[in-house]
């Protein structure tokens, strides 16, 4: 199978590139030197040029907070970039796997959200990449649309990180009333793998379970033996300028592990 990868270089395409090759795909790797998915006729030529089989669209604008001032520019990525990606696929019958958010969501549920469904974003990143659902459910008849959420891996800046670069403070204070399914980028991509083998279709790829993001730093210090003075508080403590969804649980098909499995895995990995 012949795979080209957007957004390569990112933090899941750099692990999902080697997951996808050793799985036995022949993987062509591109970023936005090579392959501006804003640029129609470049995004024309490559995909007719190289005719993969499959095209793992992970190239996006993810900066939540700041799509907030640069509507423009989130769109003309995420929206925008993606519709060049589904058009150039519809027409050349390239199966695209679209990956996209739980900020696609609300968060006024409160049992776990199903792919079908309404999505109603709170914010522009999340509005911009809904549009980019809508662009590959209009423009491919044979689709995957990957929805995950809470993202970390080794190759880009994430939460877990984020709490690390942190251990030596004398207190940290981490909201408690948001809820979601952290998900480790290549537990991720080996979901992205069994997602192949199902029907063309809308899917929630994270990790199984839920918890909130102090639930979640909680964890992250417990299972690397630090000691931290770690305090709950509400999001109205840290106002940010995107709001974000206060409950993003997505029911996951079973195509990951629970997210703690995951995080022990990618903490045994890591370099202390
Ligand atoms: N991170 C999360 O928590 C999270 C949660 C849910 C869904 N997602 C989705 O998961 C996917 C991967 O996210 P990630 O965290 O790996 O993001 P990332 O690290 O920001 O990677 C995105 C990649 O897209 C590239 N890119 C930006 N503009 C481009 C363009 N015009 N043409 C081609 N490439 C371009 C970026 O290159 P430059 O760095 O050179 O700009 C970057 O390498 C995205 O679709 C994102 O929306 C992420």
């Amino acid at each position: 199978m012949k795979v080209l990868v957007t957004g390569a270089n990112g933090m899941l395409g750099q692990d999902l590139c080697p997951v996808f090759e050793d799985a036995g795909a022949f993987v062509i790797e591109t970023d936005a030197d090579t392959l501006d998915i804003t640029d129609k006729e470049t995004v024309d030529k490559v995909l007719n040029d190289i005719h993969p089989d499959l095209v793992v669209h992970c190239a996006a604008y993810t900066n939540v907070d700041k799509a907030e001032e640069d509507l423009k520019t989130a769109r003309l990525i995420n929206s925008n970039g993606t519709e060049n990606i589904a058009k150039a696929c519809g027409k050349l019958g390239i199966t695209p796997v679209y990956i996209s958010t739980d900020y696609v969501f609300d968060g006024t549920k409160n049992e776990p959200y199903m792919p079908d469904d309404k999505p109603n974003p709170l914010n522009n990143y999340g509005l911009t990449k809904l549009e980019g659902e809508n662009a590959v459910k209009k423009y491919c008849e044979k689709y995957y649309i990957a929805r995950t959420s809470w993202l970390y891996g080794h190759h880009g800046k994430n939460f877990v990180e984020t709490m690390l670069s942190l251990a030596d403070r004398p207190e940290i204070k981490v909201v408690d009333d948001q809820i979601g399914c952290p998900t480790w980028t290549v537990e991720l991509a080996n979901g992205i793998l069994k997602l192949l083998s199902k029907p063309y279709g809308t899917y929630h790829v994270c990790g199984s379970g839920f918890v909130s993001w102090f639930g979640f730093a909680k964890e992250i210090f417990e299972r690397s033996g630090l000691k931290v003075n770690l305090l709950p508080c509400k999001t109205d403590e840290f106002p940010r300028p995107a709001k974000r969804p206060h409950y993003s649980v997505m029911e996951n098909n079973s195509l990951c592990r629970n997210w703690q499995s995951a995080l022990q895995d990618y903490l045994k990995l890591r370099d202390f």
